[in-house]
């Protein structure tokens, strides 16, 4: 799939005040740091469409971008930053889980874990939540540029026997480096498979 338009639409404080549309929508949600903006810039080949930072923290709210003039991605704050004050954490915590409850255009949703790591406590938890919820999602590795080549299949091959002997899921993975644009094509299969299934 081609992207031929992404714009900037709306940042949202809340799931209430995100835009009223019935279009499908697609977010990026993961740990903060992980690499989301980045992403969703590689994605659509618009490099600061997305707010970008070395710091973690950088998206605060619900950010909506139109692509295509067809669909929504939806650049959502990390969660798990330990350097935020703990009413800020529950704010952010509870506009993350309101939206993905609740938000009824929402088709999929990609968690994104930094390839570097092994099955952490609160990225685990996060996916028996949404499995717990039923909410649909897809695993993206990110980062990938920073680990050698013959670690890019050790990862996914731990997580995936944790994810089945803890929770019994196997979600689908993908690879993805924003600085050397890995995936991207698979993400957008993804993304148009629920797209072309709805039209
Ligand atoms: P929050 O909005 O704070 O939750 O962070 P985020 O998940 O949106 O991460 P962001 O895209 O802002 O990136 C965080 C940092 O990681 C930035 O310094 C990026 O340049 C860097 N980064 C993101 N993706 C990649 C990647 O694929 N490779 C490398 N090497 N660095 C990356
Ligand atoms: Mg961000």
């Amino acid at each position: 799939m081609l992207i031929s338009s992404a714009t900037f639409i709306a940042s949202s404080p809340s799931l209430k005040l995100c835009p009223a549309t019935d279009l499908p929508e697609f977010a990026f949600i993961g740990r903060s740091n992980v690499g989301k903006s980045s992403l969703i810039n590689m994605i659509t080949g618009i490099k600061a469409l997305a707010k970008v930072s070395g710091t973690p923290g950088k998206t605060r709210l619900i950010n909506h971008f139109l692509i295509n003039g067809s669909w929504f991605l939806v650049d959502l704050p990390g969660f798990g930053f330990a350097r935020t004050s703990k009413e800020e954490s529950r704010k952010i915590e509870s506009m993350i889980e309101g939206y993905l409850l609740r938000r009824d255009n929402l088709r999929l949703t990609f968690l994104l874990i930094d390839s570097r790591h092994n099955p952490q406590r609160i990225d685990l938890e996060f996916m028996a939540w949404l499995s717990r919820n039923r909410i649909p999602f897809v695993i993206l590795f990110t980062k990938a540029d920073k680990i050698p080549k013959a670690r890019h299949t050790a990862n996914p091959t731990t997580y995936r026997k944790a994810l089945l002997e803890t929770l019994n899921i196997d979600p689908v993975f993908i690879l993805t480096s924003a600085e050397k644009k890995t995936g991207k094509e698979e993400i957008l299969e993804c993304i148009e498979e629920v797209v072309k299934g709805e039209e």
